[in-house]
């Protein structure tokens, strides 16, 4: 990153984590950390928890962990050196960067938008000065886009030709690239990605041009859209939000966000006076997407036909309402048409149904109840079933009970009977179904009771000097627990184990970090874990000793651990006791054990 490792180091040991996060949120001490609210995500009740000396965070409810640095980088929506830099300045320590050309990746971000906002420019120019690009002018007037619109969306013409960009921007090969405008032909010559087609600039929340949406002309060749590939620094369709830029006053005043498919329905929103419009650019809803929007506005309006958006979301939209403290709406659009279109055509109308939105489940039910044939006794009974079908997919057993209520009253049976089909599950939603039994509360793994390898695991993040030389992998049967093991062994720190180790890895370890292992006791974690160990090798021996026929080979291996086994229901007094076994365990778990 250009700051000297030494210097990242001492800013993240310096730093006193407790003091950056109750800027934020305030903490509370229990034990030997500290909890508090979540200052990322919604939430009634703590379950954000840091612990002071290790300088980690960790949220049991959206799983957002890290150091100081990263709290800073998440807080503050600072990049890693602004970061450092912050908590820098805050605890006095001047830093030293790699080289001269420091300046450079340091402001790689800045520069990069630099490059791509002139990207922008030139192709605005174009579009709005080119006689080639009079038929794109046209297709746009055409559809209610004049020369202000193109303005205010820095609306651009990328021409029919080949390299006129890169013959304007000349960059570095390098540089080139990585703005996503563009590639390198075999001979080695840049040429430009978008050709032939209207685009569509996408900023991100900071203004910083990143990337374009391509439309070709009606008669265009090749897909209608063509948008910036992942390949570009700083791109990625799985978090950006096109005209979140412009969006985000709006959304943060009014705390409502408007998520539209396209580009045109942004814009026709903006049009129609609704400024707080962003879509996702090529990609369903992600994670990612959910909280970049939990920052500006907890209610998301869904402006997208409701089908695509209910079925494929449901499951994601109630995850992302208690993760991210969202609270999900879907826009009423008269049926087969878009904002975009509706923009164009009775604006007063898309106002309506954005203002109009209902709460995602309350949407659908009614839609469902609507389509149904209320008139006869089946078509009410087919309908009400067809709608818990959707009710039970709720988390909230409350909620559920509510529209409970409400299908019944419309179908004119008793509640009784329709939550009797809610537990039910119809075929093909039995997964679903059986899903809304889960307490949601349950999917938080708080700290309560640790199965014995992640108490060691625990033991060696807090305390590795106690444990270290006794844990081996063939003691965890558990292949995330033994990555996780071999993280914390490969790594002179946690930070570096966490940064190596997958996210699945880096999530366990940052877990275990916040927690208390004050009252771990090594002898007692390790006897259980042997205990479990030699277990599980005797039951796996016995069973090979009937499928061969032989017991009399395997017995001798299978006295000794059962020897063990009893043995091991008390605390060894002495490690070094136990230091047999765990060579055996490890022999046997490696193949050189011959029964
Ligand atoms: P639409 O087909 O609805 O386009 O795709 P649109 O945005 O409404 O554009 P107009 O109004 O027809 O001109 C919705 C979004 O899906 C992505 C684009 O992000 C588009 O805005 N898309 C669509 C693609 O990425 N590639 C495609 O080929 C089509
Ligand atoms: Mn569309």
């Amino acid at each position: 990153m250009g700051i000297v490792d030494d210097d990242v180091r001492r800013v993240r040991d310096e730093t006193d984590i407790i003091r950056i996060i109750t800027e934020h949120t305030q903490l509370k001490k229990q034990g030997s950390q500290w909890m508090g609210l979540c200052p990322f995500h919604g939430e009634k009740s703590p379950s954000f928890s840091v612990n002071a000396e290790k300088g980690v965070y960790y949220c049991f409810g959206c799983q957002t962990k890290g150091d100081a640095i990263d709290f800073v980088r998440e807080a503050l929506g600072l990049d890693f050196a602004g970061s450092v830099e912050f908590l820098a300045s805050k605890a006095g320590i001047a830093l030293r960067y790699t080289d001269r050309n420091e300046g450079r990746s340091r402001n790689r971000r800045r520069e990069h938008a630099g490059h791509v906002g002139k990207a922008v420019e030139f192709y605005h120019q174009r579009l709005l000065e080119d006689p080639a690009a009079r038929p794109a002018r046209d297709y746009l007037r055409s559809r209610g886009y004049g020369g202000d619109v193109a303005r205010r969306f820095n609306i651009g013409w990328a021409p029919d030709e080949w390299s006129e960009l890169s013959r304007h921007l000349r960059l570095a090969d390098e540089d080139w690239t990585a703005t996503g405008l563009g590639g390198l032909n075999k001979r080695g010559g840049q040429y430009d990605f978008f050709r032939a087609r209207i685009l569509f600039p996408i900023f991100d929340a900071q203004d910083n041009a990143i990337g374009f949406g391509g439309r070709k002309l009606p008669d265009g060749e090749g897909p209608k859209y063509k948008n910036t590939s992942d390949a570009a620094e700083f791109y990625s369709k799985g978090q950006v939000l096109y005209g979140l830029n412009w969006a985000k006053a709006e959304a943060s005043r009014m705390d409502e966000l408007v998520v539209c498919e396209g580009y045109t329905d942004v814009i026709g929103c903006h049009l129609a006076g609704i400024e707080r419009a962003v879509a996702t650019c090529g990609t369903a809803l992600t994670p990612q997407h959910a909280r970049a929007m939990a920052r500006f506005s907890k209610r998301i309006v869904l402006a997208f036909d409701a089908d695509g958006a209910g079925q494929a979301a449901a499951e994601r939209v109630y995850e992302w309402e208690e993760e991210f403290g969202l609270r999900f709406a879907v826009a009423a659009l008269p049926e087969g048409s878009d904002p975009g279109d509706l923009a164009g055509s009775d604006p007063e109308a898309l106002r309506a149904a954005i203002e109009g939105a209902r709460p995602f489940l309350e949407f659908r039910v009614d839609r469902e109840l609507g389509r149904g044939d209320l008139g006869s006794a089946e078509g009410r009974v087919l309908a009400a079933t067809a709608a818990m079908r959707l009710v039970v997919e709720h988390p909230d057993s409350l909620v559920r009970d509510q529209y409970v209520m409400r299908i019944a009253d419309r179908c004119m049976v008793s509640a009784d009977e329709v939550r009797r089909r809610g537990e039910r599950p119809a075929s093909g939603s039995g997964e679903r179904g059986r899903r809304v039994g889960v307490d949601t509360g349950s999917r938080v793994v708080g700290p309560g009771h640790l199965t014995p390898e992640h108490q060691a695991l625990r033991l060696l993040v807090h305390r590795p000097e106690e444990i270290r030389d006794h844990l081996v992998a063939a003691l965890f049967d558990d292949p995330l627990n033994r990555a996780a093991l071999g993280a914390l062994c490969d790594h002179e720190d946690l930070h570096s184990a966490m940064e190596a180790g997958d996210g699945v890895v880096a999530d366990l370890l940052g877990r275990l970090a916040v927690q208390d292992a004050s009252d771990d006791e090594p002898r007692g974690i390790l006897s259980r874990l042997l205990f479990l160990a030699a277990e599980r090798a005797a039951v796996a021996l016995e069973a090979e000793a009937r499928l061969s026929g032989d017991l009399a080979t395997y017995q001798p291996s299978i006295s000794y651990l059962r020897t063990w086994i009893i043995g091991l229901r008390e605390a060894p007094s002495d490690l070094a006791t136990i230091q047999p076994l765990l060579r055996w365990l490890v022999d046997y778990s490696e193949g050189r054990v011959d029964a």
